[in-house]
């Protein structure tokens, strides 16, 4: 178990923030994880665990602990005529995983190409784009519970996920369980999705394999969105508000070419980034923190923007849209 001293988050962040943790943790196994849920010094402290920190804003230096894990390894663990089964250790980068399923021809992943993170961490968010989230592959998480240091092993359905949603993110459940590992199913006969957004466009003449959708979707991406390496930034600030069809019909009113997406009868989910443009907050700024011009769902930093420089923009973001459309924008990601 590797366990630092204030400790440098910079490299843990993708917002590019320069704060200290008093304490880094990372273990390696679920031994040394069992290690940790059996340390009294450690449920004495304040204590966040950590993927690629590509949903966090640090508002200051950390006085706890911070935990990471670096559980890896890639294993297939069943096999059949149509399906693979992997299971992944929760601390493997999680495009590194994309990669391999598409060098394998296992299909079901390639949508979800080049998007920053860590497998455990994925999990627990349901992470998501062009038509495909993980859920949609997801078999098994394998957690264990903080307080007891007890193995679960949840099927997909008791993962209870939904749009950017699963059991782990609910209030009652969040931070109480540590992944250690997920089983992914993978197709063998891939069927390709290609509606969302321009992936067909931009497969163009090429025949769609796994590797031409990975190669278009990484493409749209680093067309729309900041490289975390270069800009700092934690991808969409805020999930895409669901709001009742009532709300909807009054606001399609007033603005006819609101885009809309219906989720069931009673409610109609409306994209963030056209409510922050259209409420005239693309480009704004505070202190060192920007809405991005190509995507005004991320929030930059812009090389010197404090965690408080970002909680301002994104406040002065939600006041804009509220007052504008009435609806409350929900940050998806962490304040610490
Ligand atoms: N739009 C604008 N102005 C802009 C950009 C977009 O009005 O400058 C409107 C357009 O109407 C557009 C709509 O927003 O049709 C949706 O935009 P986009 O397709 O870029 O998707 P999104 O809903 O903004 C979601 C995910 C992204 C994911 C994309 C593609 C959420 C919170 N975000 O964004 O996820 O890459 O779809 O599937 O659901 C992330 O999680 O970090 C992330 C980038």
């Amino acid at each position: 178990m590797r366990i630092e001293q204030n400790y440098p988050l910079l490299k843990h962040n993708t917002f590019g923030l320069d704060v200290k943790t008093k304490y880094f943790v990372e273990y390696e196994n679920e031994a040394d994880l069992q290690k940790l849920l059996r340390d009294e010094y450690f449920f004495s402290q304040q204590f966040w665990h950590i993927g690629q920190g590509s949903n966090l804003v640090f508002l200051g230096d950390f006085d706890g602990v911070i935990v990471h894990s670096a559980i890896r390894g890639v294993e297939k663990i069943r096999e059949t005529d149509g399906f693979v089964w992997l299971k992944a250790g929760a601390g493997e980068d999680w495009d590194a995983l994309v990669a391999y399923s598409v060098q394998n021809g296992w299909g079901g992943l390639e949508n979800l190409s080049l998007i920053p993170g860590e497998v455990g961490a994925s999990a627990v968010q349901n992470i998501g784009a062009y038509g495909a989230d993980a859920a949609g592959c997801i078999e098994e998480v394998h957690a264990c519970f903080l307080e007891t240091g007890e193995k679960r092993v949840f099927s997909n359905p008791e993962c209870e996920y939904a749009y950017r949603d699963s059991f782990f993110k609910k209030p009652e459940n969040k931070g109480k369980y540590y992944i250690t590992h997920v089983v992914y199913k993978l197709s063998k006969k891939p069927e390709y999705r290609l509606d969302y957004g321009n992936i067909r466009v931009e497969i163009g003449d090429r025949t769609a394999t796994l590797e031409t959708v990975r190669q278009a979707v990484i493409a749209i991406r680093e067309s729309k969105l900041p490289d975390p390496k270069t800009t700092g930034n934690a991808g969409s600030f805020f999930v895409n508000p669901c709001i009742c069809t009532a709300h909807y019909e009054g606001l399609k009113k007033h603005y006819p070419d609101m885009p809309n997406y219906p989720v069931d009868e009673e409610t109609v989910k409306v994209p963030a980034a056209w409510l922050i443009e259209r409420a005239g907050m693309k480009g704004k700024t505070s202190g060192g923190a920007a809405v991005y011009e190509k995507q005004p769902l991320v929030i930059i930093n812009r090389g010197n923007a404090s965690g408080r420089d970002i909680a301002d923009l994104a406040t002065e973001i939600c006041n804009a849209v509220k007052e504008k459309f009435g609806i409350d924008l929900q940050p998806e990601v962490n304040y610490i």
